[in-house]
């Protein structure tokens, strides 16, 4: 019989594409969203790429804070595993209203173990992030780095990974994947899907691809003092599809006996430069991106990237896409929705 997974969050961009990896792969999903900051457009995308297997997505627009509304999609269906991307993500934005971000995040997701826990669904996918390793000390980020969280974002997935691990202590039939994701980039290759983030993008890649279609003048460049090959940040890029695929391999691994509470990264172990990720958007799309040489943005580490050998032994995930698929499948959404999934005249 085939496997119920419930996706929050799964209208956005990280979900979206990771839905259609489900249904791809046989998986009847539920996505429960309050479209905060996403489309329901790209779920009938995500729909039509599946071919008959869209017919195995049902979508309800609720809000995990609304534990009745939630307690309903629970009644409906028996879940066996729950992947949980639903949350607030903008570091800036949480700086200025951190109540804002403790209360969706923290508050979204306790009502979620809750119910969960009330319905016996006790298998979990969390997203978390490489934002818990702060400034690494050092690199490549392994899994047992320290962690520290360098604003209310930061914070928001560090409380979730120690309440997980709580959870867990406290009742061993749980089992509990938290992937720290490092830079997710790119789109599905079809262009059909992508990401789509309201007013003026925070990341790098939305940026880049915005200055592309015409949308904003040209990229400003946060730092050009470190101490990295080019004075540029470094960052560890993975493609969104890679991402996706890392969560299905992740579902793989609940199957197993007493997993307990584990952490992976995924990423793909590489570090590219901003001038180097530019580079190669501009290889890809054939359209120069003008540049603007700034200050350090505060809070910015200089070099991120990830330890990959826990995820390629312990999940037997690894990625496959480098820095020139990724701009070409960032391109490729680009160019065919300019203005995402929305007009000219619904964005800023
Ligand atoms: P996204 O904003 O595109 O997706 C998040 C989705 O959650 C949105 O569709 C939004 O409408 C929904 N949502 C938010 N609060 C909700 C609530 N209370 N109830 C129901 N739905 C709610 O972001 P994304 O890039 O797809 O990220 C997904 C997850 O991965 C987030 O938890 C994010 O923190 C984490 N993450 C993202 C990145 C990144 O760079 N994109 C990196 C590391 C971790
Ligand atoms: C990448 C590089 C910037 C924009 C953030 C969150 C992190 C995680 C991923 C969710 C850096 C430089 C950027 C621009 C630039 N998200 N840059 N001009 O900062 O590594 O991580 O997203 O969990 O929590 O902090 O990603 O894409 O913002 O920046 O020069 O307009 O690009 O300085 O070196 P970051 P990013």
């Amino acid at each position: 019989m085939a496997y119920n997974i419930l996706v929050t969050g799964g209208a956005g961009y990280i979900g979206s594409h990771t839905v259609l990896q489900l249904l791809l792969g046989g998986y009847n999903t539920v996505v429960v969203d309050n479209l905060d900051n996403a489309s329901d457009i790209a779920l009938e995308r995500v729909k039509e790429l599946a071919g008959d297997f869209g017919k195995n997505l049902v979508f309800h627009q609720v809000d995990l804070r609304d534990k009745p509304a939630l307690e309903n999609v629970f009644a409906e269906t028996k879940f066996d595993a729950v992947i949980h991307f639903a949350g607030l993500k903008a570091v800036g934005e949480s700086v200025q209203k951190p109540l804002l971000y403790f209360n969706n995040n923290l508050i979204g997701t306790i009502t979620l173990l809750e119910v969960m826990a009330a319905h016996g669904c006790k298998q979990l996918v969390f997203s978390s992030s490489a934002t818990v390793y702060g400034w690494p000390k050092e690199v490549p980020c392994t899994e047992e780095f320290p962690l520290s969280a360098a604003n209310p974002y930061g914070r928001t997935k560090l409380f979730i990974e120690e309440i997980c691990h709580d959870i867990y202590r406290s009742d061993s039939e749980w089992k509990i994947i938290l992937l720290r994701y490092f830079n997710p980039v790119g789109a599905h290759p079809s262009g059909y899907i992508g990401e789509d983030p309201r007013g003026i993008p925070n990341n790098l890649m939305p940026y880049v691809q915005q200055v592309a279609v015409g949308r904003r003048p040209h990229l400003t460049v946060f730092g050009t003092d470190y101490s990295t090959k080019d004075g540029t940040g470094v960052r560890d890029y993975i493609h969104v599809v890679d991402l996706a695929d890392g969560h299905i391999a992740a579902l793989r691994k609940l199957s197993e006996a007493n997993i307990g509470c584990e952490v992976y990264n995924l990423g793909t172990g590489k570090g590219t430069s901003v001038l180097e990720m530019v580079a190669a958007f501009e290889k890809a799309s054939g359209k120069k991106i003008p540049l603007v040489m700034a200050d350090r943005r505060p809070g910015d580490a200089e070099t991120v990237y990830a330890a990959t050998e826990k995820a390629e032994r312990e999940l037997s995930w690894k990625a496959n896409y480098g820095v020139d698929e990724m701009c070409r499948d960032q391109w490729n959404w680009a160019s065919k929705n300019p203005y995402g999934y929305g007009s000219p005249d619904c964005t800023n």
